[in-house]
C-alpha cells in the first residue's frame, strides 16, 4: 500500500516538473538585440552589432545586454550598478525612448528587435556609455541642499530640529525622488539646442529646494535660473515628466517656479508694463 502511494506521488512530481518545464519553454524565445557601438577614440565611425540573445517573459533589456556581454562579445560597454531602478546609471535609449535597462523588460516592448542606444545631449564616452559631467554640473549649479543658518551644526550638544508638517513635505516629496539617472534630460529638445540651459531635471531640483520651507534661499534660487540661458529657454514639450521613470514631474516644476518668477520678476518689460496697466494706459 505505501509502495502504490509513493509510485503515485513521483507521478504527481514528474508531471509538475513536466508542466513546470513546459511552461518555462513555452516563456522562452530568442530576440535580436541592435547595440549602438562607437569608440571615439579609435576614431572609427558608428555602427550597431546585432545579437540573438535568448530571453524570457521577466528579462530585461539590461539582462539582454549582459548576456551579449557575457557570451558573445565582452568589448560592449555598458554602465550599471544597482539593478533595480534606483542608481540612474543605466540610462539608454531603447527603441527610440530614453529609458532605464534594468527597468524596461524586453517582453513589455513587444518587439523581436531591441535597439540600444546612448542616451540622446549626452557625449558619448563609448558604446552606450555616455558623459554626465555638464549633467552634473547643472545639477550643481543650482545648489541642491538647504540653505539655512540654523542647518549649521555649531555645538553638537545643542542641536536644531526643523519640524515639517505633512503638508510642508508633500510640497517637494515628489521632486525629491529623482535619481539623476538623465532620462528627461536627453528627451528634452530645448537641452538638444542650447547646452547652457539647466534642463529640466536641474530646473526640478530647483524647485525642490525652492518648495522646502527649511530653506531660506528663495529670492537667489530664483536668481539663479531667471537668466538669458535658464528657465525661460523651456518651451513646455513635457517629454521630461513622460520619460521619468520614479514619478518626478519636472514639466510641472518649471511652470511652478515660473509662476513665481513672474510674480516677482525684475524684467523691465514686464514691470513696465505691470505699471502702464495700474496707471490705467492699457
Ligand atoms: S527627474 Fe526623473 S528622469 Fe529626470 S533625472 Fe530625475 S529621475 Fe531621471
Ligand atoms: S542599474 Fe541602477 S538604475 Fe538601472
Amino acid at each position: 500500500m505505501i509502495a502504490l502511494v509513493n509510485i503515485k506521488n513521483s507521478r504527481t512530481n514528474l508531471e509538475h516538473d513536466q508542466k513546470k518545464e513546459s511552461e518555462i519553454a513555452s516563456n522562452r524565445k530568442v530576440i535580436h538585440l541592435r547595440v549602438y557601438r562607437k569608440n571615439p577614440k579609435q576614431g572609427k565611425s558608428s555602427h550597431f552589432d546585432k545579437f540573438e540573445v535568448p530571453v524570457q517573459r521577466w528579462t530585461t533589456v539590461l539582462d539582454a545586454l549582459l548576456h551579449a556581454k557575457g557570451y558573445l562579445d565582452n568589448s560592449i560597454a555598458i554602465r550599471y550598478s544597482c539593478r533595480m531602478a534606483s542608481c540612474g546609471s543605466c540610462g539608454m535609449k531603447i527603441n527610440g525612448i530614453p529609458r532605464l535597462a534594468c527597468y524596461t523588460k524586453v517582453s513589455e516592448i513587444d518587439e523581436n528587435i531591441i535597439t540600444c542606444e546612448p542616451l540622446p545631449n549626452f557625449p558619448i564616452i563609448r558604446d552606450l556609455v555616455t558623459d554626465f559631467s555638464d549633467f552634473f554640473e547643472h545639477h550643481r549649479a543650482m545648489e541642491p541642499f538647504i540653505h539655512n543658518p540654523n542647518a549649521d551644526i555649531v555645538d553638537k550638544n545643542s542641536l536644531t530640529e526643523f519640524i515639517q508638517s505633512p503638508k510642508d513635505v508633500e510640497r517637494y516629496l515628489q521632486s525629491s525622488y529623482c535619481i539623476k539617472c538623465g532620462l528627461c534630460y536627453s528627451a528634452c529638445p530645448s537641452v538638444g539646442t542650447d547646452t547652457k540651459f539647466p534642463g529640466p531635471q536641474a530646473l526640478a531640483q530647483a524647485y525642490r529646494y525652492f518648495a522646502d520651507n527649511r530653506d531660506d534661499a528663495t529670492q537667489s534660487r530664483l536668481d539663479i535660473v531667471d537668466t538669458k540661458h535658464g528657465i525661460w529657454r523651456c518651451h513646455f514639450a513635457g517629454s521630461c515628466s513622460v520619460v521619468c521613470p520614479k514619478g518626478v514631474d519636472p514639466a510641472l516644476g518649471i511652470q511652478l517656479l515660473r509662476g513665481h518668477l513672474v510674480s516677482f520678476s525684475k524684467n523691465d518689460k514686464k514691470l513696465a508694463e505691470s505699471r502702464t496697466r495700474s496707471l490705467g494706459k492699457i
